[in-house]
């Protein structure tokens, strides 16, 4: 669409100008948010540009290699891949209380971006990088101005979200858009659907999905339960119509059951699609009952350790989107 021809053009020859012939790091989550801003920062840079993608290990089925597949085919972006699963694990271990957790994982993600930009830097940056590419959207940037209320309630440490004291001058393009601006603004750089219709995901990914503290297995077992809930949503063509579809895993709860002759003990999981204007407030979703039939069997008969499928009708408020 024309406007959003001229959005792009007009940003492109922005960052251009303030970015010159220095270098730019960005670092992308997975979200639409940073992938768009760093298209379109390529797209003025090219080669200027190097993105990051620290994989810690809370991504979702697929996610990491979409990230690194699908959005280089696409873009054609320099990217550098940090694999810092263990190292999450690690930090993690132990760890139930949800803002503990939220600390460690964006204290860790400093970390490893931090060094990441290091060795960029050493290897084959004649001079130091300079700017620092972020994907802040217009509300985020009135949320922060305030500092109070509902922004404050959970520390959100939006994982491409960096603290000041790194020395970068900061690329913000998208700082006077909407979510769906940036959205049309990404179909028009040209990528992929799955990556610009994708639903927000939190920046501590599947860490806040895990009640109790997260493991290896935890993680395998919501990653199967929730690739399957996503599917059966995607299939249903009800994608659009869910602001997000959390699923969580009650990790530290046992429940009994019964399959075939046998007792079972396992985990109960929950599942919270929720309808949203901007994830300030939100309603539960009305779910066709055939499909959470379909998702409540296909998660029962596939994820041996899950033997109990509910479903969160709460609004928000009283509750919060994520159970963490
Ligand atoms: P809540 O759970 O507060 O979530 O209703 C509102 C929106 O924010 C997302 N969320 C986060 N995003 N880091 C993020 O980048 C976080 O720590 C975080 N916590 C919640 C949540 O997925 C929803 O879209």
């Amino acid at each position: 669409n024309w406007t959003m021809v001229n959005i792009a053009d007009e940003s492109i020859e922005a960052v251009r100008e303030q970015v010159g012939q220095k270098r730019a790091i960005c670092g992308l989550s997975g979200g639409v948010d940073s992938a768009v801003a760093a298209a379109l920062v390529q797209r003025a840079i090219g080669d200027q540009l190097t993105c990051v993608f620290v994989d810690h290990g809370l991504l979702r089925k697929g996610e990491p290699e979409q990230v690194e597949k699908d959005f280089v085919a696409a873009t054609g972006v320099n990217l550098h891949v940090v694999d810092a699963q263990e190292r999450f694990l690690a930090a993690l271990d132990g760890v139930a209380d949800p803002e503990q957790k939220r600390k460690i994982i964006g204290r860790e993600f400093i970390r490893v971006f931090e060094e990441a930009a290091r060795q960029i830097v050493g290897e084959d940056a004649p001079e130091p990088v300079e700017f620092l590419v972020q994907g802040t959207l217009y509300p985020d940037v009135v949320e922060s101005g305030g500092g109070t209320g509902a922004a404050n309630i959970k520390s959100h440490h939006n994982v491409g979200g960096l603290p000041d004291d790194l020395q970068f001058t900061l690329v913000e393009p998208l700082r006077s858009l909407f979510k769906d601006e940036v959205r049309a603004l990404g179909e028009q750089l040209g990528l992929p659907s799955e990556i610009v219709w994708r639903q927000p995901f939190p920046g501590p990914g599947l860490g806040i999905r895990i009640i109790g503290a997260v493991t290896r297995e935890r993680l395998d077992i919501l990653r199967d339960a929730d690739a399957i809930a996503r599917e059966e949503l995607t299939a249903a063509g009800l994608d659009r119509d869910i602001w997000q579809f959390p699923v969580v895993l009650l990790a530290d709860i046992r429940s009994v059951g019964v399959q075939g002759d046998s007792r079972t003990y396992g985990h109960p999981i929950v599942l919270r699609p929720v309808t949203s204007e901007d994830a300030m407030t939100a309603d539960w979703a009305k779910l066709p009952y055939d499909l959470l039939r379909r998702i409540s069997t296909r998660i029962t008969n596939e994820v041996r350790e899950v033997n109990r499928v509910t479903v969160d009708i709460t609004s928000k408020p009283p509750g919060t989107i994520e159970w963490e």
